[in-house]
Formats: structure tokens, C-alpha cells, sequence
């Protein structure tokens, strides 16, 4: 039996060793394209809610091709950003931008238009209860296209096989009758049914055991690798950051304090950042 790479009991430096050959090996292997426009971006944004100054001035971008991981403590603004990148919130003061379109300039008519450009996959999958899994990945197109059933039926496989889920087992289970991993394949299916150019994940692995943990972000690499996708990911896993990112950023009071590659990350010498990978 090979030591399992997730084992707790391993120290530090050993951690830090693994994720940074592990990050080579990602280099290496991935086939980033061209550094291109950012299709999300943020410029200076600040958003309170009443007296909570949840973000003060931030300051990001990500591209087609390339994995932003914010990562940050609990309440500190992650899944607010995922919020503002969808038009679910307008900022207090700065731009929030979608393939350059500054999101504040619009409209609510406009704003369906606007996010069938993004997929999500909400913490938690979200997958509609009462719905079996055809029904929750075929829901986007029964919504937002004028596709007929045979088209979306053929979709819903392709979609479910690239997932790495067998389309005629799963088809007309119902959520409960899935596991968490298979439960957040299905929702990462309904998320790029659509063939979205960006994909916003808010705690992926959050709740899944070290192996299927591993195997949610094997896919968010494959989405990288074979799509192209622009990613932005929020999670407080320093593991899966180090596997999937292309680019992090660490968020704290309401700031970036970090920004860099994760093997940058990893090579910190600041003392937040030191005290936030250990
Ligand atoms: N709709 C809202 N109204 C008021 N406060 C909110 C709202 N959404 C988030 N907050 C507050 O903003 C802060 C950041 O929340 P959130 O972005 O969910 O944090 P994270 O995802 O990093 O855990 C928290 O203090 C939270 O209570
Ligand atoms: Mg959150």
C-alpha cells in the first residue's frame, strides 16, 4: 500500500516539496494557451453591507485557459466575489468586468444574456431535489436555448460521459440517490451543459473525502486542459489550490494580500501567508 499523499501527519516542508513537484508536473504537462485578455476582472471594488467593509479595493483578473484560485478564512469574501462576478451584487465603488463588459453598466434584460457566459457550481452542488439528474443537467438548456429533445438528450450524455459518469446509470437517479462526488459531477455537468467560456466554483471539495477530493479536481484540470475554460475556484483547500490553480490569491480583511502562482505561494516569505499554508 502507497502512503496516501493526504496523510495529515506529514510535515510541513515534505507538504510544501510534493505540492511544488506537483505543480512542475502540472506545468509541464498542461497545454495553457496564450496569455489572453482576462474574461473575469476586478478593478478596485469595494462592497460593504451596512457597517461590514467586506471587500476594500479588490484587485484580480483571469483568462481563458487559466484557474484563479481565492482562497481566504471563513467570512472573509470569497463567495461575495463569485456573487459579484454573476451580477447577484453590484459593487459600492470599482469595476467588475465579464469578457470586458463592466456588469454594472448592465441591464436586468441584459443580465440572463450575461450569465449564460458563466457556469457555477454552488457549494454544496445545489442540484434541484425533486429532479433526476437528466432533469438537473438538461435544465440550462430547456431555459436558455431553443434546442429540441433529441439534441438535448445527446447533449446531457456527452456532457454526463466528460464528467466521467455513465450516462445510463446515472440518467434517472435522483439526487439523494448519488454520492457527494457523483452528486458534484452532476453539478459541474449542469454548469458547462452550455458550453460556458467561464466557470465560477465556490468550495468544490468542501465536505468530500482526500480522494474524491482529488478526483473533483482532477476535473477542474481536465475542464482546463481540454476546454480552455477561464476558472475562478473558492476554497480554503491550500491541497486542491496547489493542484489546480494557475494563478491564487489571498484574500484577508477585505485585500488581496497575495497574488502570485501557488508555487510563488508556496515560496512566501510573508508572515500571513507562511501562517495561512500551515
Ligand atoms: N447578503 C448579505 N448581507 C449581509 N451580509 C452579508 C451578505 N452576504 C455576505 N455577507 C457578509 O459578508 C461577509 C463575507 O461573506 P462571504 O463572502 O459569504 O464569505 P466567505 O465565502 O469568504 O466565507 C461575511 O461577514 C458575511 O456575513
Ligand atoms: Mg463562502
Amino acid at each position: 500500500m502507497t502512503e496516501s499523499p493526504n496523510d495529515p501527519t506529514r510535515d510541513g516542508a515534505a507538504f510544501a516539496e510534493e505540492v511544488r513537484a506537483e505543480a512542475r508536473r502540472e506545468l509541464e504537462t498542461a497545454t495553457t494557451p496564450e496569455r489572453s485578455s482576462d474574461l473575469v476582472e476586478l478593478r478596485d471594488v469595494r462592497l460593504s453591507f451596512g457597517d461590514n467593509h467586506v471587500l476594500n479595493g479588490i484587485t484580480m483578473g483571469v483568462g481563458a485557459g487559466q484557474t484563479l484560485c481565492i482562497l481566504g478564512g471563513s467570512g472573509v469574501g470569497k463567495s461575495t466575489v463569485l456573487r459579484l462576478i454573476l451580477r447577484l451584487l453590484l459593487p459600492d465603488s470599482g469595476e467588475v468586468l465579464v469578457e470586458g463588459r463592466d456588469i454594472s453598466a448592465v441591464s436586468n434584460v441584459d443580465v440572463l444574456e450575461l450569465r449564460e457566459r458563466m457556469g457555477m457550481v454552488f457549494q454544496g452542488s445545489a442540484l434541484f431535489d425533486s429532479l433526476d439528474v437528466f432533469d438537473n443537467v438538461a435544465f440550462p438548456l430547456y431555459e436558455h436555448t431553443g434546442m429540441g429533445d433529441e439534441a438535448i438528450m445527446e447533449r446531457v450524455h456527452e456532457v454526463l460521459s466528460f464528467v466521467d459518469l455513465d450516462p445510463d446509470d446515472v440518467l434517472r437517479l435522483l439526487p439523494a440517490e448519488l454520492s457527494g462526488g457523483m452528486r458534484k459531477r452532476v453539478a459541474i455537468a449542469r454548469a458547462i451543459v452550455h458550453k460556458p467560456p467561464i466557470l465560477l466554483f465556490d468550495e468544490p471539495t468542501s465536505g468530500l473525502d482526500p480522494i474524491t477530493t482529488r478526483t473533483i479536481d482532477e476535473l477542474i484540470l481536465k475542464l482546463r486542459r481540454e476546454l480552455s475554460v477561464c476558472a475562478v475556484v473558492v476554497t480554503h483547500d491550500i491541497r486542491s489550490a496547489a493542484r489546480i490553480a494557475t494563478e491564487t490569491a489571498l484574500l484577508k480583511d477585505g485585500q488581496i494580500i497575495f497574488n502570485g502562482t501557488p508555487e510563488e505561494m508556496f515560496s512566501s516569505e510573508d508572515s500571513y501567508v507562511r501562517t495561512f499554508l500551515s
